[in-house]
């Protein structure tokens, strides 16, 4: 499970060759293939031709608001940046995201992985590190994005903070019992990693319990960082601090 490339396609080839190297048969990507990095067509096109199924991000959403006719006003600080991104990717490709779903159910031998962007509630509902623990008990609710009637999975991964984590919903059941035994867990950041500069997926195991391994990736990160002066893109200070320190830098 990849997620958020957000443009970058050091990093993405990067992780690609690793996962290959490692003879993982199956690649899903959790949203967020572009903004904020110089290469939105490269790396949209890159998932394209390898047939890799991929969910709609919250980045994606923002991209794809000039398609329709009654979208939320986008905040000024972020016009030229959105811009600069729609005019590289083309409408063609706009259209493609559009038309990606909000949530993947996985079946495995252990149970049913239910994954999506940011929650079972839409690409902007946000569930932080430092969340309550109702919030990540929340990622089970049911919502027109996942169903109605879906059933509760076994375990909800997802990606949007760009940071990994994994919890056990064990100990609190007093939150909702059900839940009790489930796991939750954050793929972290392919393209612009906020927890170190190292790009990140993770792996979903064949066992009988269910085993998610994170992996960390060494990429080339002064290749992309000349990858974006060369784009002259918008934003570019920002993105050479995060994409060389892995710490967030607010745009804006
Ligand atoms: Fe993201």
């Amino acid at each position: 499970m990849i997620s958020d490339t957000h443009a970058n396609l050091t990093a993405l080839e990067a992780v690609l060759s690793d996962i290959s190297s490692k003879g993982l048969n199956q690649i899903v990507m959790l949203g967020d293939v572009a903004g904020k990095g110089p290469r939105p067509a490269e790396v949209l096109d890159r998932l394209r031709e390898l047939e890799i199924p991929c969910l709609f991000g919250n980045w994606d959403e923002l991209l794809i608001r000039s398609l329709l006719p009654n979208a939320a006003p986008e905040m000024p600080s972020m016009t030229e940046a959105l811009e600069w991104q729609r005019g590289h990717l083309g409408p063609e490709r706009l259209q493609w995201l559009q038309s990606l779903p909000y949530a993947l159910d996985v079946p495995r031998r252990a149970g049913l992985v239910r994954l999506v962007h940011a929650s079972s509630k839409g690409v902007w509902t946000r569930v932080r590190e430092n969340d309550p623990l109702e919030n990540f008990y929340g990622l089970f609710d049911k919502s027109p994005e996942v169903g109605l009637d879906a059933p509760t999975p076994l375990a909800v991964g997802y990606g949007d903070i760009h940071t990994t984590l994994l919890r056990h919903l064990r100990s609190f059941p007093e939150i909702n019992p059900e839940l009790r035994g489930r796991m939750v867990f954050n793929v972290g950041s392919v393209g612009n990693p906020l927890d170190c500069n190292l790009a990140s997926y993770a792996v979903l195991h064949p066992s009988s319990q269910l085993e998610v391994s994170f992996v960390r990736v060494a990429y080339d990160v002064e290749t992309e960082c000349r990858a974006a002066v060369y784009s002259e893109m918008p934003q570019l200070e920002e993105y050479l601090e995060e994409t060389r320190t892995g710490f967030y830098h607010p745009r804006g």
